[in-house]
C-alpha cells in the first residue's frame, strides 16, 4: 500500500499519509505528495485540498536516514513549491509535531489549522543544519523576523496557541474531530476568489526592513548559547536574506548555506547525536515483554546535595517521595534547599505557584528508615563509603518491601558488593545522577551482574519520565563517565608537573568547547573533597593547597584567586608551588602547546572508551557518547569523544597514545590498523 492516500469528500481531495512512527518525508511520501496534488489539479470537482496523516504526528520532518546519500526526486522544496502553486487551496490538518521538512510543508500550504496540543517547530539547527525547503524563507513572511528567529536559529518547537497568536495557525480545531473540521474550514474558505501565498508575502518583514538591527540584537541576546555551533549564524544569514532579497534568490541563499552545512562535520556530528540519543534507550538483552514495577512511591535516602536534587527529579514529575536523614538539623536543612530551589524556578517564571505548592506536599521528611518500608523504589544517597552504604542496604533489606528496586548513587563503588548484603541482589541497581541532579539530564543505570531485567527495564523507563536520558553502565570503577573522567585527571596533574600552566590546560579545553577545564573544575567542585587535615602528607599539588586553605571557590582561592566577584585569575602564588615540586623532582620545565594538552589529555579518555568497550561495560561507542555529552559538558558540535576520535582518525589517537607511553586499548588498536571506526 502507498504510504499516501487519498479520499473524496465531496469537493474536498483528503491527501492522508501514513509512514509510521513519525511520518518522516522519505522519497514515497514526497512522491506520493505530488501525485496527490497532480490528481487535485486534474479533477474539476475538487474546490480544495487538506493534507493531513495518520498515526501519531503530522510530518516530523525529513527523513534523517536519507541525508548523506543521493536524493531520490522530487525534492522536498519541488513538493513543497508545488503545494504552494496550486490552484486550488490546500489545508495543512495539523496533530503531533509539525517538525522542519513537516512545518515547511505546512508553510507551503495556504492555510494551516491544529489541534490545540500540536507543537510546531524548525529543529534543524539541533542537526546543525538550517531549514532547506524554504522554511527559511517562509516563515519570516508568515510571522515576522522578530518571532521567526528564536524558532528558526534555537530549534525549539511552539505550542499551537502560540503558533495562532504569531499567525502561524489560522485556526485551533477539534482535537477529535481534526480532519472533520479541516475539511469543513477548507469548504469555507474555498469560496474566497483569492489566497494567501507565503512566498508572495512582504507585509510581515517590512518592520524587519526598517530596523536591520533586530538580527545583531538577536545575535547579542544568544550569543552563549550558541558559541562554538556553525548552524545558527548559518539560519541567522537565512532569515536576514528573506528580508534583503526577493525570495527565489533568498531560495538560492537558503539553500547554498543548507548544502554547505549538511556536508559539514557538525551536522554529521550531530546527526549522530541524534541516533545515539536514541539507540541508548534500547538494552540488547532484554525481551521486549519484560514487565515494568509499577513506581508509585520513591524512598530517597540523605538529604545533602544529591539526595535533595534527586528527590525534586520525582517530586517534579508529581511522584511522592519520603526522604530520610539521619539527623533533624541535617533533614530540615535538605527540605529548606528543595524548596528554595523550587522557589528560584518559580520566580524565573518556569513554574506556577501551583505547581510549586503540588511538588512539595508531595514531600514526606522522616528521620526513620521504617517510613521507606511501602516504597516502590528507594535510592541510596548516603556518604561514599562501602562500609557505610553496605550499613544501609542491609537496613534497607529488612524493611523495604519485596518486589521493590533498592537502587545506589555511589559515584565509584562496586555495585555489586552492596548488593551482596542483600537478600535480593536482583532487585539492586545503581542510579547514579549527575550535580545537579535537578537539571543535569543524564543518569548512568548501573547494572549489576544480579539485577534482575524488569528491575532494569523499570529504571530505564523511569529516566524518561524524570526528563533523564539513560546511559546502561556495567559495573567498574566509576562506570562510564568517570572512570574516563579519571584518566583526563591524572593527564591534567602530570601536564603541570611537566610545565603547562593549569590556565593553559583550561584555556585548552575550554577553546575545544568545555565551559570549563580541570582545574576550574576542581576549584567550582572544592579541592578538599575527600582530603583531610588530619592524613595529608603534601605529597601533592592539591595537598599543599588544601594545607594553604587554597581550597577552592568557596575559600577565595584554589588553583586560581578569586575576587569577590568570583571572577578567576592565574595564582603566582599555586605557580611557585608547581614551581616547587618540579624542581624537587629534578626535572625541567617546557613549554607545551595547545595541541599536545587536547591530545594528552582527551586521547587517553577515547582509549579509556575503547577499554570499556572491550569489557563489556557499555553497550555501543555512541552510549559513550551520550555519557559525555551530557553530563559533562563535552561539546555537542563534535558528537563525543568517540566520533570525535573517528573524525581525528583512530589511527592517529593510537599512534599518538603509544608516542606518550600509554597502552592502547586491543578495540583502538585493531580498529586503527584496519582503517576502521567506532561508530
Ligand atoms: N527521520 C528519520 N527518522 C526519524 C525522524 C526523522 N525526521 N524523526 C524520528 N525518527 C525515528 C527515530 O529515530 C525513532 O526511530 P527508532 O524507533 O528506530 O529509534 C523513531 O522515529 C521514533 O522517534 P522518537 O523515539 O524520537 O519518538 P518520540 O515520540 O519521542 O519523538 C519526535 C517524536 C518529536 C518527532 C522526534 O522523533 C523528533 O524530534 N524527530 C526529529 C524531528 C526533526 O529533527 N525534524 C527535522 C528533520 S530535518 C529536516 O526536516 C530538513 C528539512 O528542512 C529539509
Ligand atoms: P552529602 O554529604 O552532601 O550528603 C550525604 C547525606 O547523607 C548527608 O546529609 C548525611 O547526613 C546523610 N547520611 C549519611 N549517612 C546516612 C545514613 N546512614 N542514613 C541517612 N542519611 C545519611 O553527599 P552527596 O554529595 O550528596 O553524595 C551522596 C552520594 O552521591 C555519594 O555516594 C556520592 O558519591 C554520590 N554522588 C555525588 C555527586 C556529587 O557531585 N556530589 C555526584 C554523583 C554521585
Amino acid at each position: 500500500m502507498s504510504v499516501i492516500s487519498t479520499r473524496k469528500e465531496g469537493d474536498v481531495l483528503v491527501v492522508i499519509s501514513n509512514n509510521p512512527p513519525v511520518n518522516a518525508l522519505g522519497h514515497a511520501v514526497r512522491a506520493g505528495l505530488a501525485d496527490a496534488l497532480t490528481q487535485a489539479a486534474n479533477d474539476s470537482a475538487i474546490k480544495a485540498v487538506v493534507i493531513r496523516c495518520d498515526g501519531r504526528t503530522f510530518f516530523a520532518g525529513a527523513d534523517i536516514t536519507e541525508f548523506g546519500r543521493p536524493m531520490q526526486g522530487p525534492s522536498l522544496p519541488e513538493v513543497v513549491d508545488q503545494i504552494e502553486a496550486s490552484k486550488k487551496p490546500v489545508v495543512a490538518a495539523i496533530h503531533g509535531t509539525a517538525l522542519g521538512g513537516g512545518l515547511e510543508v505546512a508553510l507551503g500550504c495556504h492555510y494551516r489549522v491544529a489541534v490545540p496540543s500540536a507543537k510546531l517547530g524548525l529543529p534543524e539547527v539541533k542537526l546543525g543544519i538550517l531549514p532547506g525547503a524554504g522554511g527559511t524563507q517562509r516563515l519570516p513572511r508568515v510571522v515576522g523576523v522578530e518571532a521567526a528567529l528564536p524558532i528558526i536559529v534555537t530549534g525549539d518547537p511552539i505550542g499551537a496557541k502560540q503558533a495562532q497568536s504569531i499567525g502561524l495557525l489560522d485556526k485551533l480545531v477539534g482535537e477529535p474531530s481534526l480532519e472533520a473540521d479541516a475539511i469543513a474550514f477548507a469548504r469555507e474558505i474555498s469560496t474566497r476568489g483569492e489566497h494567501p501565498i507565503a512566498s508572495q508575502r512582504t507585509d510581515k518583514i517590512a518592520e524587519a526592513v526598517r530596523d536591520p538591527e533586530v538580527f545583531d540584537r538577536f545575535r547579542r541576546e544568544h550569543a552563549r548559547k550558541l558559541k562554538g555551533f556553525e548552524a545558527p549564524e548559518a539560519c541567522i544569514q537565512a532569515v536576514k536574506a528573506a528580508v534583503d532579497l526577493p525570495f527565489a534568490e533568498g531560495i538560492k541563499k537558503e539553500r547554498e548555506l543548507f548544502l554547505k552545512l549538511v556536508t559539514g562535520d557538525q551536522s554529521r556530528a550531530l546527526r549522530h547525536v541524534f541516533f545515539a540519543e536514541r539507540a541508548a534507550a534500547k538494552i540488547d538483552d532484554i525481551p521486549a515483554d519484560t514487565p515494568v514495577i509499577e513506581i508509585k512511591k520513591v524512598g530517597v535516602l540523605g538529604a545533602g546535595t544529591m539526595g535533595g536534587g534527586i528527590t525534586m527529579n520525582f517530586l517534579s514529575a508529581g511522584i511522592p517521595v519520603t526522604i530520610v536523614e539521619r539527623e533533624q538539623a541535617a533533614l530540615d536543612r535538605g527540605v529548606a534547599i528543595i524548596k528554595k530551589n523550587y522557589e528560584a524556578t518559580a520566580k524565573k517564571g518556569r513554574l506556577t505557584e501551583e505547581q510549586v505548592a503540588k511538588a512539595v506536599s508531595l514531600l514526606t521528611p522522616s528521620l526513620s528508615y521504617d517510613d521507606l518500608a511501602d516504597c516502590d523504589l528507594v535510592i541510596e544517597a548516603v556518604f561514599e563509603n562501602m562500609d557505610i552504604k553496605k550499613d544501609v542496604f542491609k537496613k534497607l533489606d529488612g524493611i523495604v518491601k519485596q518486589g521493590a528496586i533498592l537502587a545506589s548513587n555511589t559515584s565509584y563503588l562496586n555495585v555489586d558488593e552492596i548488593a551482596s548484603v542483600t537478600k535480593r541482589p536482583q532487585a539492586v541497581i545503581g542510579l547514579h545522577f549527575f550535580s545537579p541532579a535537578n537539571v543535569m539530564r543524564l543518569l548512568e543505570i548501573v547494572r549489576g551482574a544480579k539485577t534482575a531485567p524488569d528491575v532494569l527495564k523499570t529504571s530505564m523507563e523511569l529516566s524518561k519520565k524524570i526528563g533523564k536520558i539513560a546511559v546502561v553502565s556495567g559495573v567498574c570503577p566509576g562506570f562510564i563517565g568517570n572512570r574516563m573522567l579519571s584518566q583526563r585527571q591524572r593527564e591534567a596533574n602530570k601536564l603541570i608537573l611537566e610545565g603547562a600552566k593549569p590556565w593553559d590546560v583550561d584555556r585548552a579545553l575550554v577553546s575545544f568547547g568545555f565551559p570549563m577545564g580541570p582545574f576550574q573544575m576542581s576549584d567550582l567542585a572544592g579541592l578538599d573533597i575527600g582530603w583531610s587535615k588530619e592524613t595529608s602528607k603534601g605529597e601533592t599539588i592539591r595537598d599543599v593547597l588544601c594545607e594553604r586553605d587554597r581550597r577552592g571557590q568557596k575559600t577565595g582561592k584554589g588553583f586560581y584567586d578569586y575576587d569577590e566577584n568570583r571572577r578567576p585569575s592565574p595564582s603566582p602564588e599555586v605557580e611557585q608551588v608547581i614551581a616547587d615540586f618540579i624542581a624537587k623532582s629534578g626535572k625541567q620545565q617546557r613549554q607545551v602547546s595547545d595541541q599536545e594538552i587536547l591530545e594528552r589529555l582527551l586521547y587517553p579518555m577515547v582509549n579509556e572508551g575503547a577499554k570499556i568497550l572491550d569489557e563489556k561495560m557499555a553497550q555501543r561507542a555512541s552510549d559513550i557518547d551520550i555519557v559525555w555529552l551530557n553530563g559533562y559538558g563535552w561539546p555537542t558540535y563534535t558528537g563525543g569523544p568517540m566520533f570525535w576520535a573517528d573524525t581525528v582518525g583512530l589511527e592517529k589517537v593510537a599512534s599518538a597514545l603509544e608516542g606518550y607511553g600509554l597502552e592502547v586499548a586491543s578495540s583502538l588498536k585493531a580498529k586503527a590498523g584496519a582503517g576502521q571506526k567506532f561508530n
